[in-house]
């Protein structure tokens, strides 16, 4: 049996009296890419901000590595190994590339952030080049290459990626969505949260559809894929 990484029940997420998220339940295990679809609205984003600490859960149970995290804020869950790269990348837009991967770092305490920062420039060479320019002045690609990188500075056991394809040129995309199966590959557990259900399920070990704040349906991703009505709603068929 796979290891769970993440287990997450009956979480309700509200905005004052607006209830985003109504009770979702999903699982990441280790070793797997989990996608979490669905329209504009569907709660995707705030479902994310509970898992992480930095929206309330109003009830549920979130498990973080087997231990209850409710409660917990995001640099206590950052240290734990649980890392988000938030909608909109959120980069020091007023410190450099590299300055930026250190603070992916901060939470740190060994001596391997400098070897760390060189196998990002590996999988992102590009932000190599640019290692000395203001995060702020680059392109949304490379912010996106560089929230992901800071990420990974942190040394997640869990990385959740919240739409990182959004608002890329078609070619960006693709890069993208390249790095994030390699990070998966390379054995890091991943949750991504995508509008591009296509891309994201087609990376995916298994998935989850969201719809108005609820898990409409979930299973392998290769059979959401097929799926006459995901084809129908989220695929554009
Ligand atoms: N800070 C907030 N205050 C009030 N309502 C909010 C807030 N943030 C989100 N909402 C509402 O909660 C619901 C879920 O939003 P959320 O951002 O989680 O959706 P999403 O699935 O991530 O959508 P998208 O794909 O557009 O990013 C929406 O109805 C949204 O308007
Ligand atoms: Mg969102």
């Amino acid at each position: 049996m796979a290891n769970t990484m993440l287990k997450v029940s009956g979480l309700k997420v509200a905005y004052g009296g607006i209830q985003a998220v109504k009770g979702v339940s999903f699982e990441v295990n280790e070793g797997e890419l989990v996608s979490l679809i669905g329209a504009n609205g569907a709660g995707k984003t705030t479902t994310l901000k509970a898992v992480t600490g930095t929206q309330p859960a109003a009830a549920g149970e979130i498990q973080f590595l087997g231990r209850n995290i409710k409660g917990q804020g995001p640099w206590d869950l950052v240290k734990q190994g649980l890392v988000m790269v938030p909608e909109g990348r959120g980069t020091f837009t007023r410190m450099t590339i590299t300055e930026n991967l250190q603070m992916g770092a901060f939470i740190r305490e060994d001596n391997e952030v400098e070897a760390d920062i060189e196998k990002v420039f590996a999988i992102f060479p590009r932000l190599k080049e640019r290692r000395n320019q203001l995060a702020g002045t680059m392109s949304g690609g490379e912010q996106q290459m560089l929230a992901m990188g800071r990420a990974l500075m942190a040394k997640p056991k869990v990385l959740l990626l919240d739409e990182p394809s959004m608002g890329l040129s078609p070619i960006m995309v693709d890069k993208i969505f390249e790095v994030v199966n390699d990070i998966h590959q390379r054995g890091t557990t991943v949750l991504l949260v995508e509008q591009n259900a296509s891309r994201a399920l087609q990376l995916a070990t298994r998935g989850y559809v969201m719809d108005s704040g609820e898990v409409t349906m979930s299973g392998e991703a290769k059979a959401l894929l097929n799926d006459p009505k995901v084809r129908a709603a989220y695929l554009g068929e």
